[in-house]
């Protein structure tokens, strides 16, 4: 089959295959949005179809649900699960400390409430998600409908005193109109470049009126699995702090 595939796609399966593999009998899924993460629920098909692996799906989009239901996975919403053992999702940039960017696919918003309610967060990437510091994607920001150009210049406002390269917001469009959200708002996109402190970016952020989220998942994915053209794959796992290996070692005695 892969003979078929384009190289992107040899690279987005490889990386879905191998996060596959930490997918275990019972488990509640984060089924994540975006073409890599596609993959990874028509593998969790195929495998469901040949193992008899029994899993429960927590769709992050309206795409993602239709997809599962096409291929038979079988959902629940997030309102009835009361855990969810692991979400895997994809991203549009990672950096060295597993720090991401996402939102490409204008689902940021279920998709961080996914993440924050999974017990872990892998992530499926090609190799050209990996980025020495966040911000050459543009940095997706989702905003309710009332009043939205006020909020705009208020995100203006805030990115007049941050460390980054670039300052042009601008409004995803879709079919000649500003795009909705699954959840009923609009998307901005930060055109920053680079930006130095992610952290006190989101804390600026989340604290402006109309601001619903933003794409910047800081220190929510512990694992990112990038595959490659060749049909491998990488495993690359976030990096822990003196302080909580300390507290896992105080923790196990
Ligand atoms: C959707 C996302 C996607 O996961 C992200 O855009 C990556 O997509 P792809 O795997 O197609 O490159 O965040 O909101």
């Amino acid at each position: 089959m892969s003979n078929s595939l384009s190289p992107a796609d040899i690279a987005k399966r490889a990386a879905a295959a191998r996060a596959l593999e930490m997918v275990e009998d019972g488990m509640t899924l984060g089924l994540g949005t975006g073409s890599t993460a596609a993959w990874f629920v028509r593998l969790l098909s195929e495998r469901m179809k040949s193992e008899g692996l029994e899993v429960v799906g927590v769709a992050t989009s309206s795409t993602t649900s239709w997809l599962a239901e096409e291929l038979g996975v079988p959902l629940k919403s997030l309102e009835a699960s009361d855990r969810i053992d692991l979400v895997v999702d994809g991203a549009d940039e990672f950096d060295g400390d597993l720090n991401l960017i996402k939102g490409g696919g204008a689902a940021l918003l279920q998709e961080k409430i996914v993440a924050s309610a999974a017990e872990r967060m892998v992530v499926v990437a090609d190799p050209g998600k990996r980025v020495e510091h966040l911000g050459a994607f543009p940095l997706p920001v989702e905003v309710v409908r009332f009043g939205w150009p006020v909020t705009k210049t208020a995100v203006e406002r805030v990115l007049a005193d941050m460390d980054v390269d670039g300052r042009e917001v601008t409004v995803r469009m879709s079919n000649g109109e500003p795009l909705v959200t699954d959840e009923g708002h609009h998307i901005f996109d930060l055109h920053l470049g680079r930006i130095r402190d992610p952290a006190r970016l989101s804390v600026a952020l989340n604290s402006l009126p109309g601001v619903v989220e933003h794409g910047l998942f800081i220190g929510m994915a512990d694992t990112v699995v990038v595959g490659f053209e060749n049909g491998a794959a990488e495993v690359v796992q976030r990096r822990l702090v003196p302080d909580a290996i300390e507290l896992m070692r105080d923790e196990d005695a």
